[in-house]
């Protein structure tokens, strides 16, 4: 064990300001007169952008020729944690032969919006599927001894004016919706960085801001490596220093060091902060140094294989009217449209690899019968009347059309937003004029996040390949025909239209900040609540082969919150052929007193199937499948009551309920008052039991006596019910008010016995 401490001790104040600031674009400083080494970071997340020369944050400059993985958008899809942990080791791999020592990711913000510019980059809408994906990566890339930096921490949603707009986000939303995934990731894979993300936080930058980065991130999660700034996030350096920012990136050019030194200097600035983020700093560090391994081979050949099982897992078959696909080997296909032949795989910004190759799908189906045409031009972002006539003539000497279309790169990328959700209007018109030519038309969609579809009852298929990564094409071509059974199901719901979606309306927001106004009803948690139809729903995808699923039990009926809950359920591919299919569970609360989604994916598990076979698959569910997060007791609470639990194979197709009553363990502080209203007292047993014998007297003293029975008394005994259900909302001191006899000592006394 080396003793930081001691070696923090020998620094001078200088040497320490300036060990939280980077020694160039992509390194940590290296201080020589105490053997400190500099380590190398670099982008990532789904391969290597390793800058030799030109550095910049913005994938403009070329970097190393490495392999693209699959975009997390794509990863997402595959609802694998071990595919995509089998991913991370690969990547792990070509870091320690790169000599690197944290690669930047994964990217674990909320898809809030279909138009944040990088939604490509980020996993989901969902933030239990987005926390396991998260970690199954880290525990890959860190098996390998070099880490990661999960980002972007936090509420990072849009590109639109990141560097300095607030993300103004409630409590409960932050805790239920942006924060399960970085927090998931930090309990179980202990990243060893975390970066800050540019935007400020209800106000406060998150480079400065203390209660995230040292209160919850540390404090409540037990995070243990660095937290290192975006690259260029640091507005005040001292109160990042104090907040818990460790290291700045990448440098300020020694400004913000030396104002470091001089907050020490001037006591504004406590020089244990310093030392404190130095020593999180050096552990990393030499974590690194002690098991580097740049001896690593880097098998890129290999990897790109690697990268085209993956693409497969990952895609979504969304359409397959009359069983269009697969398709036959023997029969002429047209493949139509540009990204047949250069596939659009990847986004724009800093997560922009320089792959070593890339393979088409026409390249990948070479021998097969396949006519080309290429449709449009995703450059310049048009078709002209003849490449739209050559497309339709080879649509209809096909039995099957296949139009490869999707997102131009200039739509999608870091630093803007997307301004609409529709795909260019020269596809769509393609799409129509040969879904008009050969009724057999597939459209393979490339793209990161939702697009409308107007032709979709024009088409037989869709299959939606996202940012599939380099060899995109050899996975398409394995899932066109056959050779791959489609298993990738949506992780976020594609609306019929952006209008539809619940940020529309405050999505960007205003030029000092957004509101999150939509609260926690992000993604499926708004359409199911609304009732509304989508395009497609969370956790929909066909496969070529059926399942059935059956049998669910849960090992109780009846539990309390520190309980665990099993479910177990048969599975069984009652089609013709192997195929894998994903279980999903999700979480119902029957009756709750705060608002809630109608349901919350709680427990998913991909697993393969023979043509015939059964499997039973179990879940286990502890106490925060159940709870939300009670802004009065800043903490996981579960109301006392029924649950259901639902199997589903999407979040609109749930086939199979059980239900179980949770207790809660945990007393939620009550306070009453003169104010207090009778609805909220009764709905506290209690309360209830205190309030209950007083009730009766009141209401003996008001009602009518039964021997008093007139012909009114049937009227009076419908008001005194009546009268009942509208003091539900009268406050204590309406007792005084409405007469009920009691008189203030009275309640005085009453309240006493409540808040006891
Ligand atoms: C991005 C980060 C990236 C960093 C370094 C920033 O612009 O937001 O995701 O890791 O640049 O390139």
């Amino acid at each position: 064990m080396r003793d930081l401490k001691a070696l923090i001790a020998q620094m001078t104040l200088e040497e320490k300001a300036s060990l939280l600031s980077g020694g160039d674009f992509w390194h940590t400083k290296a201080i020589d007169r105490l053997g400190i080494p500099a380590t190398m970071v670099s982008d990532g997340p789904h391969g290597l952008r390793k800058q030799d020369q030109k550095a910049d944050h913005l994938g403009v400059n070329d970097s190393i020729k490495a392999v693209c993985f699959p975009a997390a958008s794509a990863t997402a899809a595959s609802f694998d944690p071990e595919l995509v942990r089998t991913m991370g080791e690969a990547i792990g791999d070509s870091c320690q032969h790169e000599e690197l020592s944290v690669v930047l990711g994964p990217a674990v913000n909320i898809k809030r919006s279909p138009l944040c510019g990088r939604n490509f980059e980020y996993f989901s809408e969902d933030p239990y599927l987005a926390g396991r994906m998260a970690t199954a990566m880290i525990q890959g890339i860190q098996s390998r001894n070099v880490g990661t930096s999960i980002k972007h921490f936090a509420a990072n949603n849009q590109e639109h004016r990141r560097m300095s707009s607030s993300s103004d986000v409630d409590e409960r939303t932050l805790r239920e919706i942006y924060f399960p995934a970085f927090e998931m990731a930090v309990r179980e894979a202990q990243p060893w960085t975390v970066m800050c993300s540019y935007n400020r936080l209800n106000g406060v930058f998150a480079s400065e801001n203390r209660w995230l980065l040292t209160d919850v991130l540390r404090n409540e999660w037990g995070f243990e490596g660095y937290v290192m700034s975006d690259w260029g996030a640091v507005s005040n350096r001292p109160k990042g220093v104090e907040a818990g920012l460790d290291l700045e990136m990448p440098a300020s050019g020694g400004i913000n060091d030396r104002k470091v030194v001089e907050a020490v200097k001037n006591g504004t600035l406590d020089e244990a902060c310093v030392d404190l983020c130095c020593e999180r700093i050096l552990r990393i560090v030499f974590r690194y140094i002690d098991n580097a391994r740049p001896d690593t081979p880097w098998d890129l050949e290999a990897q790109h294989l690697l990268a085209a099982d993956i693409a497969a897992e990952c895609m979504v078959l969304l359409k397959n009217q009359d069983d269009i696909l697969p398709l036959r080997r023997d029969e002429p296909v047209a493949f139509i449209g540009e990204f047949a032949a250069a596939p659009r795989f990847q986004g724009g910004g800093s997560s922009h690899i320089n792959t070593f190759k890339t393979t088409s799908a026409l390249e990948a189906a070479n021998g097969l019968p396949v006519i080309y045409a290429q449709g449009y031009s995703a450059a310049e972002d048009t078709a002209t009347d003849e490449q739209i006539a050559q497309a339709v003539e080879a649509a209809l000497k096909a039995r099957v059309a296949v139009v490869f279309a999707g997102l131009p790169d200039a739509y999608e990328s870091e630093g803007y937003d997307r301004t609409h959700m529709r795909l260019p209007e020269c596809q769509n018109r393609l799409i129509h004029a040969v879904a008009a030519a050969n009724p057999n038309t597939v459209v393979v969609l490339h793209n990161g996040s939702p697009v409308e579809m107007p032709w979709i009852d024009e088409v037989r298929g869709v299959l939606e390949a996202y940012l599939g990564g380099q060899a995109v094409g050899l996975a398409e071509i394995r899932v066109l025909y056959g050779d791959v059974n489609p298993s990738g199901r949506l992780p976020e719901s594609f609306p019929k239209k952006l209008e539809d979606n619940p940020s529309f309306l405050f999505f960007g927001g205003e030029p000092r900040a957004t509101e999150y106004r939509e609260g926690i009803f992000v993604g499926y948690r708004y359409y199911d609540k609304k009732k509304m139809d989508v395009l497609f729903p969370f956790g929909f995808g066909l496969s070529y082969t059926t399942f059935e699923y059956s049998g669910l039990r849960l090992s109780t009926d009846a539990m309390q919150d520190t309980d665990t809950l099993t479910a177990t359920v048969t599975v069984t591919n009652t089609g013709k052929r192997a195929g894998k299919t994903v279980v999903q569970l999700y979480v119902a609360d029957v009756e709750s007193t705060v608002l809630r989604p109608v349901r919350e994916l709680k427990g998913f598990e991909k697993i393969a199937l023979e043509a015939g076979e059964s499997r039973d698959v179990t879940f286990t569910l502890d106490k925060r499948a159940f709870a939300y997060w009670n802004t009065d007791l800043h903490d996981w609470h579960v109301e006392t009551g029924d649950f259901r639990i639902e199997i589903g194979a999407s979040c609109q197709d749930i086939r199979l309920t059980g239900t179980v009553h949770v207790t809660s363990t945990q007393t939620v502080p009550h306070h009453y008052d003169m104010d207090s209203i009778f609805m909220d007292i009764m709905a506290d047993p209690k309360a209830r039991a205190v309030l209950m014998p007083f009730m009766e007297k009141m209401m003996a003293a008001f009602m009518p006596k039964k021997e008093e029975a007139t012909s009114e008394v049937a009227d009076a005994a419908v008001s005194a019910e009546m009268s009942l259900a509208m003091m539900n909302y009268m406050p204590l001191r309406g007792v005084f008010s409405f007469g009920g006899g009691a008189g203030e000592d009275g309640i005085r006394q009453l309240l006493q016995a409540l808040n006891q």
